[in-house]
């Protein structure tokens, strides 16, 4: 097998959920091709996303997008240094389509085949284009994750936090459900909510007492709760515009809030920003929930306030791609890491011990 040389582009495929992608990228960060065929509409009918279902559409849709990736990228297969899949965590049958498609591609060409976590995927992705990760603070916000992160680099990782629950774009998406809006709900809430009062309804956010130890855990079940009752209490509210945005600012507030909070905490709690010899202290925020337009300009404000640098992921980096899994790759294949071909997918594989 041939070895990785650092410099060639890499094909790296994501399969972990409901959006198939491919991506081809030279390192650091040069992104040749990045394509996403997107299962959501399928999804939409069902409430969610229906795992067998997902994996059909995998099948189909994996060898036709990394032909156009190729294409798009202007290479042939030989070109190819190595190939990655996300390996975990996601559901079990969509995973299986992608790690099995790279494995097999890998083998054909003789080149180095990587099992990527997509969490480290999400957390490395503000940073796409850079040779080094700088140390720092990182809230990971997906439709399947909600974890606060401290980064020493790339591969060095210390789980501070996580949800005990649901995620914070699953709370978005369940109140979205709630209150008859498609699915994913995240995106419909942080619309509607911009003509909102968020401080109308205070619904309520858990965990957020000071201990002696700072407890920086999630917990979102709670809220999607209050909101179903609040609901039944008061059916004609989300029935006018003025009530369904002041709802929306609402249960926005709710989830952000406390992400902003426990963000700032997190630092604090690591003793970050005293570490750092030069007084800079790095906060970086992924994942689908990162494009949320309160969270962006709260943590923008947060940081300003601090003189924190607030590292941001491109928007079509923030929900699930592949450029961000090649990127990650990257990192470790320019240290002579590759994965063996028999190993098999992780669906509950985490990050940070
Ligand atoms: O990272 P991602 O694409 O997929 C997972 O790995 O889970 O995240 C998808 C999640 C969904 O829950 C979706 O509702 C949420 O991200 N999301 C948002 C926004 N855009 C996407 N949540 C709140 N506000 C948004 N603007
Ligand atoms: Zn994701």
């Amino acid at each position: 097998m041939k070895s990785y040389n650092g410099h060639q582009p890499i094909l790296a495929i994501e399969s972990s959920c409901d959006e198939t992608a491919a991506a081809v990228l030279r390192a650091p960060g040069e992104i040749l091709s990045s394509l996403i065929a997107s299962q959501a509409e399928e999804h939409a009918r069902f409430g969610g996303v229906v795992p067998e279902v997902a994996s059909r559409n995998h099948l189909l849709a994996v060898d036709p997008l990394v032909r156009r990736a190729l294409k798009e990228a202007n290479l042939t297969p030989c070109d190819l240094g190595a190939v990655v899949a996300t390996s975990g965590p996601g559901l079990a049958p969509a995973l299986l389509v992608g790690a099995a498609y790279a494995k097999g591609f890998a083998l054909a060409l003789g080149i180095p085949y990587l099992a990527l976590n997509h969490l480290e995927g999400h957390l490395l992705s503000p940073f796409l284009g850079q040779e080094t990760i700088p140390h720092h603070i990182a809230l990971l916000v997906s439709g399947g994750h909600t974890q606060l992160t401290e980064v020493r680099g790339a591969g060095d990782y210390t789980l501070l936090g996580r949800t005990l629950d649901d995620a914070a774009g699953e709370a978005f998406d369940k109140t979205a459900k709630l209150l008859g809006l498609g699915y994913p709900g995240g995106i419909e809430i942080d619309r509607l909510a911009a003509t909102g009062d968020p401080l109308k309804y205070p619904f309520p956010k858990a965990l957020m007492e000071r201990g002696e130890r700072e407890n920086l855990d999630f917990s979102f079940s709670g809220l999607k709760t209050s909101v179903r009752y609040f609901l039944e209490k008061h059916p004609s509210i989300a029935t006018s515009p003025e009530g369904m945005a002041d709802l929306c600012a609402s249960i926005r507030h709710a989830i952000v809030d406390v992400l902003i909070q426990k963000t700032a905490r997190a630092v604090e709690a690591s003793g970050l920003n005293h570490q750092e010899p030069d007084g800079s202290v790095h906060v970086a925020v992924s994942g689908g929930v990162s494009a949320n337009k309160a969270l962006r300009t709260g943590l923008q404000e947060l940081c300003r306030t601090k003189g924190w640098t607030l590292h941001l992921p491109a928007p079509e980096l923030s929900t699930d791609n592949a450029a961000m899994i090649a990127f990650a790759a990257i990192h470790h294949l320019k240290v002579g890491e590759s994965s063996p071909i028999g190993l098999e997918i992780s669906p509950q594989w985490g990050v940070g011990k």
